[in-house]
């Protein structure tokens, strides 16, 4: 690696499917110089994501490649990926992408696409997470940024964020503190990668040369 690379900003490209609160606090984080990065182009599968806007006023490329005009998910999966590369980023973060990913496009970004989930992984994998936790009576919820890896919101966790569940809790409520803190996580997880020191090696997902502790499963 040369000087010059060491202090070069990461070139990175955010995939969004909705209002993009996560995307913003990456394009904030990033101008308030906590965050090395340089963010080539925001994509939404979805042509009417709030978060398109948030880009533009950035001053950030979007691009908007929309799964319904697909015939089916290896085809958009493939489109994707070209549209991704043409932008030649070293780190790939899905902040609010809503879809489930192929095989192959989780193979072609192994350890350098990261995620962001609002449960405490491995519990409340998938959709509905607040509510889920609240109905199985969990003490405490909070929010996962993970290396993407084939099983759906199974990959490594690298940064999380830890919600206390109060007595009159409702999901909604739960849902906006758990937010606030996928806001502070996810810059953090980022700026970790961009400075070489989080790293993925098989399925172990390593901060400075050691495996991060993992939690075990607390709910079936
Ligand atoms: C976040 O809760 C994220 O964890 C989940 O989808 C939501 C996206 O919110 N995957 P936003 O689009 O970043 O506001």
């Amino acid at each position: 690696m040369t000087a010059n690379e060491r202090d070069a900003p990461l070139p990175v490209v955010i995939l969004i499917s909705g209002g993009g609160s996560n995307l913003q606090a990456i394009i904030d984080a990033t101008r308030a110089g906590r965050l090395p990065i340089e963010i080539r182009a925001v994509i939404s599968n979805r042509p009417d994501a709030g978060g398109l806007a948030r880009a533009e006023r950035a001053g950030i490329p979007t691009h908007v490649l929309d799964h319904t005009r697909f015939e089916g998910r290896e085809a958009f999966d493939r489109a994707l990926a070209e549209l991704i590369d043409h932008f030649q980023p070293a780190l790939v973060v899905l902040a609010g992408f809503m879809r489930i990913l192929t095989p192959e496009f989780v193979e072609h970004y192994r350890g350098r696409m990261l995620n962001i989930h609002p449960s405490l992984l491995p519990d409340f994998q998938g959709l509905d997470t607040h509510r889920r936790a609240l109905e199985a009576g969990a003490r405490e919820h909070g929010a996962s940024v993970h290396f993407v890896t084939p099983e759906l919101d199974g990959g490594p966790v690298v940064v999380r964020a830890v919600v206390p569940v109060l007595e009159d809790d409702t999901p909604e409520r739960l849902a906006a503190r758990v937010l606030e803190q996928e806001h502070r996580i996810y810059p953090e997880a980022i700026g970790l990668f961009a400075q070489g020191r989080l790293k993925l090696e098989g399925d172990t997902a390593l901060l400075d040369g050691e495996p991060i502790p993992q939690r075990s499963r607390q709910f079936p």
